[in-house]
């Protein structure tokens, strides 16, 4: 073999084995040895790997590969001592027609188990998450179909009034999985123009009164004057907008932002007066998901979209307790750059 091709062997992170015409080992990559031992020298046999069913593969497969026609075996479930299960493939190497050797390639599934469990985890979660408030609009909708002449108007009113909020319910959750997926698979993409973070946050706070909440409930405090800030100014809304919402939701008492001005950049700060963070739990609460003890009907999500669009900024956001002894989210953005300099 080359020497390059002999690094590329011993680099690889799958494990490789040949085995001879007898059923012999005659080389193994580290990767190999790290799953298996030092397996060069003994018998395929002996590395007893299994399929679902216990059997022995290298001996069920003697009738294959004495097959002219059979040169690789797609990818297999094996499973190897200890219960750990390895995908493998295989080359059939022949020589005149004959078996020569066999190139096995074997590869952990640990960490692919681990990914189908996460998904399946959040496909759970997310058929609940959708079930409950389309529950309901059936319910309603099934109730006012069936006695529609034995309810007055203002009891259809607000039957009907529930069917929009849960119909609301449902569209938000799926525009936030959006997000999620976007944020998951790296494609947010950026929209960045000059933002001024004080007039986006008058904005939220303007919105915020006018859907009924006391004026003097909201404080905006500019710290110095930050350099042009070169933002997306929708994702910096939704994620000024959701800790606003967190602060009215999850806390309490006035709701204070602060923006602080860095040479390189500007940080926010998003203050309540409610009960705060336990610091326990606050390295887990931008996870997917998460929800404190007392369910107040968000999905959990609103947090790791904060900090999925703060990152995509270049940024980062961090909990804390606040001077008050309620909750401090401060997230620091980068100046960034105009799109394409002059
Ligand atoms: N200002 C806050 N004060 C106290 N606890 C908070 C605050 N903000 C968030 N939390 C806690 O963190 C959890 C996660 O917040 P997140 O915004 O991700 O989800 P949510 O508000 O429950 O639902 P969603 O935002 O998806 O509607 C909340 O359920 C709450 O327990
Ligand atoms: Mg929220």
């Amino acid at each position: 073999m080359p020497a390059e091709a002999v690094d590329v062997y011993d680099e690889l992170p799958d494990a490789v084995l040949v085995v001879d015409a007898h059923g012999t080992v005659t080389s193994a990559n580290p990767a190999a040895v790290r799953l298996l031992g030092e397996v060069a020298g003994l018998p395929f046999t002996e590395l007893r790997v299994c399929d679902a069913e216990g059997r022995e593969w290298w001996g069920c497969e003697a009738a294959a590969r004495a097959m002219a026609g059979v040169r690789a075996v797609p990818e297999r479930r094996l499973v190897l001592p200890g219960e750990r299960a390895v995908l493998l493939t295989a080359r059939y190497v022949r020589s005149g027609g004959r078996f020569d050797h066999a190139v096995l390639a074997l590869r952990d599934t640990r960490a692919r188990e681990r990914m189908e469990r996460q998904h399946a985890d959040l496909i759970s979660t997310v058929a609940h998450e959708l079930r409950s408030p389309l529950t309901s609009v059936k319910g309603f909708t099934a109730t006012m179909l069936a006695r529609w002449d034995r309810f007055g108007d203002e009891q259809k009113k607000q039957m009907l009034e529930w069917i929009n909020n849960d119909a609301d319910r449902v569209t938000r959750l799926l525009a936030e999985l959006l997000d999620v997926s976007r944020i998951d698979s790296g494609r947010v993409e950026l929209h960045t123009q000059v933002v001024d973070l004080a007039a986006l946050g008058h904005k939220i706070v303007a919105g915020r009164v006018a859907s009924g909440e006391p004026v003097d409930r909201f404080a905006i405090v500019e710290d110095g004057v930050p350099p042009e800030l070169w933002l997306d100014p929708d994702k910096i809304e939704q994620v000024l907008g959701n800790l606003v919402e967190n602060a009215l939701r999850h806390g309490a008492g006035a709701v204070r932002l602060t923006i602080v001005a860095h040479p390189d950049g500007a940080e926010v700060l998003v203050d309540d007066e409610g009960e705060g963070v336990d610091p326990a739990v606050a390295p887990r609460i931008f996870s997917k998901f998460y929800r404190g003890k007392a369910s107040r009907g968000g999905t959990g999500l609103g947090l790791y979209i904060v900090r999925g669009m703060v990152e995509a900024h270049g940024g980062t956001v961090a909990v804390e307790s606040g001077p008050g002894g309620g909750a401090r989210f401060r997230f620091r953005l980068p100046a960034g750059a105009p799109p394409h300099p002059a």
